[in-house]
Order: structure tokens, then sequence, then C-alpha cells
């Protein structure tokens, strides 16, 4: 097995402990020759650079080399794969986003709804660059943009890089659901293969099955049903808030039976109860500020100090391990399912070719080879169209700086219905994004 060349950009961020913890579990999946840091925030790249040589010093000793740098040459020559997770704005900005939205009592999401288009507008700029630049020094690299909000960043690259065949967005949460039915079924989430379409943060498994081809989709439903719905992963398996969201599964699953729903539908089917649960003052980003920042900062802190992982509790999570089995997929040519975001080009038959879906995919060294969905029911196919169209202006509004589109966008998107109420929330995040988004024409 070929050693591989690792870049992880946005390597200050709250995950890249996690997934250190990953690459170690994976290594036999995985192998790597080097893991390089990138970051344009030093100090915050820094501190989790120092506690990642403890623990790559215990655990992975056999690493040929461990570097961080905010050197872009640096960085991406020689690499393999670069596994991208960036945050323009920083929770700072998510806050702001989930703030404004809420106080014009619309949800305020990362993501959905208003706050993904004001992330999305800030994201797509800098995503944009970080290919070019991964591409100047690392012609042949893979490149794995887990970049949030995933659909709209998907989009804007589908449109930049037309050619591009080796760049490939992924989100962990199909698989973070995956592992909560693993665990109702009493098996391990490689054990499972999922049938699946929509966009991302916007999707239904349609079946669940084991390798054997045995059909488990009703024993699910049943469960969740009888038993309800928890996360399992162990990022999310103690978070009171995700907690919440897991939950929420049942009454979709109640309310719309057909389909197990992704834990994102709820904010475009329960608008208003999501709106109600939610305290201005501690919204998302600030719990996730107080909580995992702050925990994964004193573990950092603590490795650092005591320059052993000895004492350190670490923990393995889904949002690493797939990714890693992806990349491995992609290296070794093992051609396992994975479910990834691609342009549709016919997968589901009913729905505009140009589209960015999230479908299951067999990952060979020539890329993606999603399966066919075929047609799709007029509900979902509804619900699809809007939430694309949303996606599309919005990033339609960054190419063309075009402020009649961003109302457009909002307007359509279910989490805000209103014109009036849109203009609001427009307006506001225009005044607060003004380092980030461009400069739009026309009001
Ligand atoms: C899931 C989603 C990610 C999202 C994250 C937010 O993992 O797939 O796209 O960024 O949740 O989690 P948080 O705990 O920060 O709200
Ligand atoms: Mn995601």
């Amino acid at each position: 097995m070929k050693k591989q060349n690792l870049v992880v950009v946005g390597s200050g961020s709250t995950y890249t402990i996690g997934m250190i913890m990953s690459l170690i579990e994976e290594k036999k999946h995985f192998p790597l020759r080097t893991i390089t840091f990138y970051d344009t925030n030093a100090e915050r790249q820094e501190k989790v650079a120092k506690a990642t040589e403890v623990i790559l010093k215990d655990k992975y000793p056999e690493l040929e080399s461990f570097t961080y740098t905010t050197d872009k040459k640096e960085a991406f020559t020689g690499a393999d794969f670069a596994f991208v997770q960036i945050r323009t704005g920083g929770l700072a900005m998510r806050e702001k986003d989930e703030q404004i939205s809420l106080r014009h009592g619309a949800v305020g999401q990362e993501t959905c709804g208003p706050g993904g288009m004001a992330y999305g507008l800030r994201s797509i700029g800098d995503m944009i660059d970080v290919v070019n630049d991964v591409r100047k020094y690392a012609p042949d690299a893979w490149i794995l943009n887990y970049t949030n909000p995933a659909a709209i960043v998907a989009e804007a690259l589908r449109r930049e890089f037309p050619d591009d065949e080796k760049i490939l967005n992924i989100c962990d949460m199909p698989a973070a659901i995956m592992v909560s039915y693993a665990k109702i079924l009493g098996k391990e989430i490689w054990d499972l293969v999922p049938e699946y379409f929509g966009l991302n943060h916007f999707g239904w498994f349609t079946d669940i099955y084991d390798k054997e081809g045995n059909r488990l989709t009703d024993d699910i439903k049943r469960a969740i049903k009888d038993d309800g719905f928890l996360p399992e992963d162990a990022e999310i398996v103690n978070d009171p808030s995700w907690i919440k969201t897991f939950k929420q599964v049942e009454t979709m699953l109640t309310d719309f039976p057909d389909y197990l729903p992704n834990t994102y539908l709820q904010y475009y089917l329960y608008p208003s109860q999501m709106v109600e649960k939610e305290d201005v003052k501690n919204t998302r980003a600030r719990q996730v500020i107080n909580g995992r920042e702050k925990r994964v900062h004193e573990l950092c802190d603590q490795l650092i100090s005591d320059g052993t992982s000895e004492n350190a509790e670490l923990e393995v999570d889904i949002h690493g391990c797939y990714m890693i089995r992806v990349a491995a997929s992609l290296a070794y040519n093992t051609g396992d399912t994975f479910i990834v975001i691609v342009e549709n080009n016919g997968i589901i038959s009913n729905l505009q070719d140009d589209a960015m879906v999230e479908v299951p995919a067999a990952l060979t060294s020539g890329g993606p080879k999603p399966f066919a969905v075929g047609e799709i029911p007029t509900f979902e196919k509804g619900l699809i169209e809007g939430q694309l169209a949303f996606e599309k202006l919005v990033v339609d509004a960054w190419y063309e700086k075009d402020y009649k589109k961003l109302l457009q966008a909002l307007t359509l998107n279910r989490t805000v219905v209103d014109a009036p109420r849109a203009r609001k929330i427009l307006d506001d995040l225009i005044e607060e994004n003004k380092d980030y988004w461009p400069e739009l024409s026309s009001k």
C-alpha cells in the first residue's frame, strides 16, 4: 500500500483533534507518510498543532513527518490528499447569522435558510482560492471538501472548476445518522448499505440493507416509532441540542412515513417549532463556543503541558473516519459505497442535470460512480426543487453581485417564505457581512 501525504486545510478547526484520532484508528486502511497542517490563522493553528504533535509522537511513531504552516507552497507541494474544512468569519459570524434570522422570526441555523445563505456568500471566494492554491502546487491531489454550507459550496465549485475531476464534496450527517441505525440493529456502520437521495442537508434514506442484501428499513422504522431515535456517535451522543434534533426524526417519520429523513429536514418541515425552541442569546454557535471549542482548547492545553497523551480523553468519531474511508476508497480503488455530493446528470431522473445531489456512489480511483436513483415522488421532488432554486440563486448572486437574486432566494426558502421578512433579514445580513460578501448591485 502506497503511503499518502495528507494536508489538512483549516487545521485550527475544533474537529481536527478528532480527525487525528481517526487517522490513527484508520491507519491500516489509509497509511500516511506525512501530515501537514495548513491554516491562515497561525495562532489558532498552533495550539491544535502542538497538541497533535504530542498525540502523534505516542500513537503514530511510524509517521515520517508532521509539520504545520501558513505557507501555501510548503503546505500543498507533494500532497496526495487535501482534507478541507474552513470557516470564513469563524464561529463569531455563525452566531451573527443565527441571531439575525431569529430576530426576524426565522430559523437561525448554520447551513439552513438565511444562515446558510450568509455563510455561503462568505465561503465561496475562499473555497475557490483554496482549490486554486492546492492545484498550483499539487495538480493531482484529491481535494475532499467538508466546508459548509456544502450544498452552496459544491454548486460554486461545480461552476468554477467544471473539468476538475478530483474535487469531492462530502458531509458526515448521513454517516452520523447511520451510526444510530447501526446501534439499533446491533451492527457497525460499515455493515450497512444505504439507499439515499437528496441535496446536502436535505435528503432521505429510502432503504438500508446489510452487506448480505437483507432489507433492514422496516426494522429501523419500527424501532424509531417504538423507542425514539438518539445520536450515538461519540462527538454528539451527549449533546443536548443533537439529542433534541435526533428526537425530531420520530415526529418526521410519523408525519411522512415513506422515507427515513435527514435530521436537517426538521428546519424546513417545522420552521415555527424550531424558532420557538431557540434562544437568541444562546444559539448553536454560542453553545459550540462554550462547549466543543472550549473543551477542545482545554484538551490541547492539557496535552501540551503533559507532553503525553496518556491522561487525555481522546475519542474517535465518525466525522473523521468517514472522510478517511472515502479517501482510502479513492486511493486504493476499493469501490466501496459512500454517500457523497455529485452532479446529478440523470442519477435522479426527474431532476435537472446540473443539480449537485447527495447520493450513494462507489468510490474508485477514477472517481465516484454514483448509483441510479430513478424517479423521485412529487412531495420530495417539490421540496428539493424549491431548495435547489434557493441554492442556485445564492451562487448566481455571488457571481453577479445581485441583491434581487438574494431576495428571491430567501423568499423561496421554506424557513423564510415571506418577502418583507426576507428583505429585512437580507438587509441586516448585508450590514453584518460587509467584510466578507461581494458588494451587491441594485436594491
Ligand atoms: C453535522 C453536519 C455539519 C455541521 C455540523 C454542525 O456534522 O453534517 O455540516 O457543520 O453538524 O454541528 P454543530 O455541533 O457545530 O452545530
Ligand atoms: Mn454536513
